[in-house]
């Protein structure tokens, strides 16, 4: 007979972690399971690139909740194991060695893979991705041997693993595909910033750059070749280029999607009793002027487990949260509240010689977000500004000796 269990929560990272936990704090007193891929009980992500890859916080210290609290809290841990189909009608999971689970209702928080590059090479030893604990478990043990590091794409985790493994006295090259770094999420002026800033600090940081293939010898990494032909040398490379929303077993199943899974205002996905959450999660927000988009952030995560937990609790509470996401690198703390994309107008406050400054992004004359260079009072008093979508005079956001609170 197969197993069943009230709630099947499938993905063991923020979003799933807390999606149980926030269950448990509605009093839900079914069964949970919480199934994940990787072997280790829930941790936090981000010092991934930074602090754990410094090595300045053992695994112990981000890790979500001690083990004894799952426990405590009757969550069920399947850990090290995948879903690779579920059978939306029979309410049933299937597993990677042949196994089911029946559910009540499902959880799908599985986030994303990181992208891998197509090219010759990419699959060579010592080519590298920072996602999981195991993947960065994996390039520290190399480390030692390693001086030089290219490192493709400059992003978030690119830019971050620059800056400490600079830090940790390695040469770092920096290849970007776009003209400028963090384009994705970062207005030009604070792209050119960090550019000078990793520059300041000896990373070698090209922009514009497609790269041809990874070249090796014995199956190892030793260089990279770019499409204007030069070669870099490599010990070590480090593959940052984006995540892949990991639902082929939802889209399989017939849920709405493409570029993750579509979900309404209260995380229910067009499956019946299905709900998505997290990295995965395509829902409509009034903070991208009512587009459909994905967040892959912790906040994002956090505050869709709660939206799903409480409408699972009977609760109805749409997602309505603001988005805001955060970057360490070196001694720059970067905060972000909003989203830009889509701003006719950039505003600078403060110095960024002094480096600390914020930039305020509108549109139409309101406040959609803001990027905070170590200026937390900024960052702090401007996010009521975005949550309320406040109109303010560009002339007195530049003004920095103007409290934002006294603005909008
Ligand atoms: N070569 C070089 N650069 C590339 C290539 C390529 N083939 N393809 C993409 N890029 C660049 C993009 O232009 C972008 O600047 O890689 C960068 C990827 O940045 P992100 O999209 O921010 O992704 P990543 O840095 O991998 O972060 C993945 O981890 O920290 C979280 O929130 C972050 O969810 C994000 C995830």
């Amino acid at each position: 007979m197969t197993e069943r269990v009230d709630i099947a929560i499938v993905g063991a990272g923020h979003s799933g972690a807390q999606a149980a936990i926030m269950l448990r704090q509605q009093k839900f007193e079914g069964s949970i399971a919480l199934i994940g891929e990787e072997r280790e009980l829930p941790y936090e992500r981000p010092p991934l690139s930074k602090e754990y890859l410094a090595g300045e916080k053992p695994f112990e210290r981000i890790m979500l909740r001690p083990e004894a609290f799952w426990a405590e809290r009757a969550i069920t841990m399947r850990l090290g194991t995948r879903v690779v189909s579920v059978d939306a009608q029979a309410h049933r999971l299937g597993f990677e060695d042949g196994a089911s689970l029946a559910y009540g209702k499902l959880v799908w928080a599985t986030g994303g893979r990181p992208r891998g590059l197509a090219c010759d090479g990419h699959d060579l030893d010592g080519v590298h991705f920072v996602r999981t604990r195991a993947d960065v478990d994996a390039m520290a043990a190399q480390l030692e041997a390693t001086r030089q590091v290219v490192i493709v794409g400059g992003g978030y985790i690119g830019l971050e693993a620059a800056a400490v493994l600079t830090k940790l006295g390695k040469k770092v090259v920096v290849l970007e595909a776009l003209e400028r770094v963090m384009a994705r999420v970062a207005g030009e002026a604070l792209s050119r910033f960090y550019e000078a800033e990793h520059r300041a600090h000896g990373v070698d940081l090209r922009t514009g750059i497609a790269i041809d293939r990874l070249e090796g010898r014995g199956g190892r990494v030793t260089g990279v070749r770019t499409a204007g032909g030069e070669t870099i040398a490599a010990d070590m490379v480090i593959v940052g280029i984006g995540v892949v929303p990991a639902v082929e077993p939802l889209l399989a199943a017939g849920a709405e999607g493409g570029n993750g899974v579509e979900v309404d205002a209260h995380c229910r996905t067009s499956l019946p009793d299905i709900y998505a959450i997290g990295d995965c999660a395509a829902h409509v927000s009034r903070f991208a002027q009512g587009a459909r988009i994905r967040l892959e952030s912790v906040q994002n995560a956090n505050d869709m487990a709660a939206t799903a937990a409480r409408h699972i609790s009977g609760l109805d509470a749409p997602y309505g949260a603001v988005p805001w996401f955060w970057s360490n690198q070196y001694d720059l703390r970067l905060q972000t509240v909003g989203l830009s994309l889509g701003h006719d107008e950039a505003v600078l406050r403060g110095r960024p010689e002094a480096r600390s400054f914020s930039i305020v992004y509108l549109r139409q004359k309101r406040i959609i977000a803001l990027d905070c260079v170590n200026r937390v009072k900024d960052y702090v008093q401007g996010r009521k500004l975005v949550e309320a979508g406040a109109a303010a005079d560009s002339g007195r956001l530049a003004d920095a000796s103007i409290p934002l609170n006294a603005l909008g």
